[in-house]
């Protein structure tokens, strides 16, 4: 990766008019209605974007939204690359920092996971605290990547506290549950096994999913304060564990959206 190819990015959407957003948004499969809280929205298609990630088939519909939310200027991720997908961890983490150059000054994410803890149910909201990167690499394992920040980036506190309490506050004044707890990253696309679940859990995972833990890595990288939640759209119990069906982890997704929506509305509003 190169500065020239993000600053070729970066001039094409400030071109379009995706000018200064303060906030950057990734949002999760099955949580794109947020896009509809949108004002003055301006649409990129990754695919016009000089040197996004190319798309795969499935993945013709993502774009990169701006404009303003609740009063703030804002870049949205509708889509986000997966390493199951065929991406590499450098191509997955790219919008981030073509986010970042834009001049975000925030990242929130979101994200569809299976719940492991055993006191979670499906439909719940989990604030990320922490997390366990089982995805076999980094987004920082680069050759020039200390011309884009430090290389051994500290992640004693990958997750802004600031942000998390805010979350807290607003799950606590509209009556959400909100759950908190680690989330643990595997590549898939398939499911755990039961063997796998029980082992996460001894691990210390409370949800698990194949996303967010490189993009959180990068923004570390960079500096710049995330916040993340799960929508947790399965129980992993080994013990009784039902067939997972993605039409149903997608189906739960869209039911728990509107919480994930006002938790994010209240976090933009402090922020
Ligand atoms: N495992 C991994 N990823 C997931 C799951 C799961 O059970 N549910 C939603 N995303």
């Amino acid at each position: 990766m190169m500065t020239k190819e993000l600053d070729k990015s970066v001039t094409y959407l400030e071109e379009r008019g995706f000018d200064a957003p303060e906030i950057g948004i990734v949002l999760g499969s099955g949580l794109g209605r947020m896009e509809e809280e949108l004002d003055d929205l301006l649409v990129a298609h990754y695919h016009h974007i000089p040197f996004f990630p190319l798309a795969t088939v499935e993945f013709h519909s993502g774009k990169l939204l701006c404009g303003t939310l609740y009063g703030k200027k804002v870049v949205m991720m509708q889509g986000r690359f997966h390493l199951y997908e065929g991406y590499d961890f450098i191509d997955i983490t790219y919008p981030i920092r073509v986010m970042h150059r834009l001049g975000i000054r925030k990242l929130l994410i979101s994200n569809a996971a299976g719940a492991i803890n055993p006191g979670f149910r499906k439909g719940e909201l989990m604030l990320i605290t922490d997390h366990l990167n089982l995805q076999g690499g980094s987004p920082l394992a680069f050759k020039s990547v200390a011309e884009f920040g430090e290389r051994f980036v500290d992640m004693s506190c990958p997750y802004d506290r600031e942000m998390q309490d805010m979350a807290r506050e607003i799950a606590a004044d509209s009556g959400i549950v909100l759950r908190e707890g680690v989330y643990a990253a595997v590549v898939g696309p398939q499911l755990e096994t039961r063997a796998e679940y029980r082992m996460l859990g001894r691990l210390g995972a409370d949800a698990v999913g194949m996303s967010t833990v490189p993009e959180v890595i990068v923004a570390n990288h960079l500096g710049l304060p995330v916040a993340a939640i799960s929508v947790l759209t399965d129980e992993c119990d080994p013990d009784h564990l039902e067939p997972v069906v993605v039409a149903d982890i997608l189906a739960t997704a869209a039911k728990a959206e509107p919480n994930l929506v006002r938790l994010f509305r209240g976090v933009i509003n402090r922020i």
